[in-house]
């Protein structure tokens, strides 16, 4: 490895794959020194087990002051309007403030809550498909599957109007582009913000039975208007950006591997297990939420000191033969449930209940509706410099 490389080096793969110079860091010495792409230095953290250490132990690693320093607001944001914003955004804090948040929301997200809602997501996953077979073949499957089917289950569980989201869709893919300058990311949060203020105001005179609605009716007194903005904006973008693209590179994964695709149509009950290795072998979210260490402390051997910036690449430490035998190979038969796809600790996913059950619904439903699914074309769109790795189309035909 050379001189230290600007971290969204790291964005690139091969289609599915991280980069190399990931694993030759994983296998190797674990960590090292890159620039972070608004050109502050940082510990990229790649090991399986060094991962875990980082996500399970937050009053060593800090979300909250990696925050404060700032480092992703643009010049143009005042110091209030930039608290203002990270207001309600669970991920900028640390426990207790992360606890009273996150409490309020766990029990809209449990695994039964989420089976109640699945009879709902099958309706609309029938209800997509059948559109795709009126229209006929070729189809986008990023336009009409795999982007829609979240953003509509995400809008009505939060009280979004779905009419919106042509704005919010193309809002959340540029909020999340890390090329974007700091000034524009600064103009679309002041968007997003205004946008779901005219949606929280709309609830606070009439809280609908949606998640919004119950936030407003439950938690009216201890949220301010600020916080109650920034955790529905954090849900929406969430809620659809992430199993959207899990669901078009998932297809596409699949119908790389005719073998896997083929054992997972013969024997669907496979599906659970199937997820878990997308989500693995995927890992969409390249790495976790930047963290600032509260103290001295040692990972892979090497002394950092207190107050240092550490990013940990999920990808690499997903694929950690520590963590799965022969690691590069998709294998839907696996059945492992402790990767990091969804981070670890005080900040695993919310969501993952969720996206689970989209996930479990939706690809059985496709593969069985159009048993000859099929690519169209070789020129592939990935959203390489995204935060949230992906497809931006998915041209198929059956
Ligand atoms: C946190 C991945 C779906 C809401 C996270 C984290 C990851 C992740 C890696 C932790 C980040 C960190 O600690 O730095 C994914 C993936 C998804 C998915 C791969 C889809 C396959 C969802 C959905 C929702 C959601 C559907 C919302 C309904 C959240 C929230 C957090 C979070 C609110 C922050 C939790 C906290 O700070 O306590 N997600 N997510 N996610 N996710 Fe997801």
């Amino acid at each position: 490895m050379t001189e230290t490389p600007v971290l969204p080096l790291y964005m690139r793969r091969d289609e599915f794959n991280p980069i190399p110079e990931l694993a030759e860091l994983r296998d190797g010495p674990g960590i090292r020194k890159v620039t972070t792409a608004f050109g502050v230095p940082a510990w990229l953290v790649s090991r399986f087990a060094d991962v875990r250490f980082v996500f399970g132990n937050p009053d060593l690693f800090s979300n909250q002051r990696a925050q404060d320093l700032g480092l992703l607001r643009s010049p143009g944001l005042s110091e209030e309007e930039n608290k203002r914003l990270r207001a309600g955004q669970m991920l900028a804090f640390d426990p207790p403030d992360h606890t009273r948040l996150r409490r309020m929301l766990t029990p809209e997200f449990t695994v039964r809550r989420m089976r109640r809602l699945e009879p709902r997501v099958h309706e609309i996953v029938t209800d997509h498909l059948d559109a795709m077979q009126r229209t006929g073949p070729p189809a986008d499957l990023v336009a009409d599957f795999a982007l829609p089917i979240p953003s509509l289950v995400i809008c009505e569980l939060l009280g979004v109007p779905y009419a919106d989201r042509a704005d919010f869709q193309h809002r959340s893919s540029r909020v999340l582009d890390v090329s974007l300058p700091l000034d524009q990311r600064a103009e679309l949060q002041r968007e997003f913000r205004a946008y779901m203020g005219e949606l929280v105001a709309r609830a606070k005179a009439d809280p609908g039975e949606d998640l919004l609605g119950m936030l407003v009716r439950e938690h009216g007194a201890d949220l301010s208007t600020d916080e109650l903005v920034g955790i529905a904006n954090l849900l929406l973008i969430a809620g659809h950006e992430t199993t959207s693209n899990m669901l078009s590179l998932g297809t596409l994964a699949l119908l790389r591997h005719p073998d896997q695709v083929g054992l997972l149509r013969a024997e669907p009950e496979r599906i659970d297990a199937a997820v878990e290795e997308l989500l693995r072998w995927l890992s969409i979210v390249h790495t976790g939420t930047m963290k600032v260490t509260t103290t001295e402390v040692e990972i892979a051997g090497q002394t950092i000191g207190a107050g240092e910036l550490v990013v940990c690449t999920l990808a690499a430490a997903n694929r950690d033969p520590a963590l799965a035998e022969d690691p590069e190979r998709l294998d839907i038969t696996r059945g492992l449930a402790n990767h990091l796809a969804f981070g670890h600790g005080v900040h695993h996913c919310l969501g993952a209940p969720l996206a689970r059950m989209e996930m479990r619904t939706a690809f059985p439903a496709l593969l069985r509706r159009f048993p000859d699914l099929r690519v169209v074309t070789d020129e592939l769109d990935f959203r390489a410099f995204s935060v949230v790795y992906g497809l931006r189309a998915l041209p198929v035909a059956w």
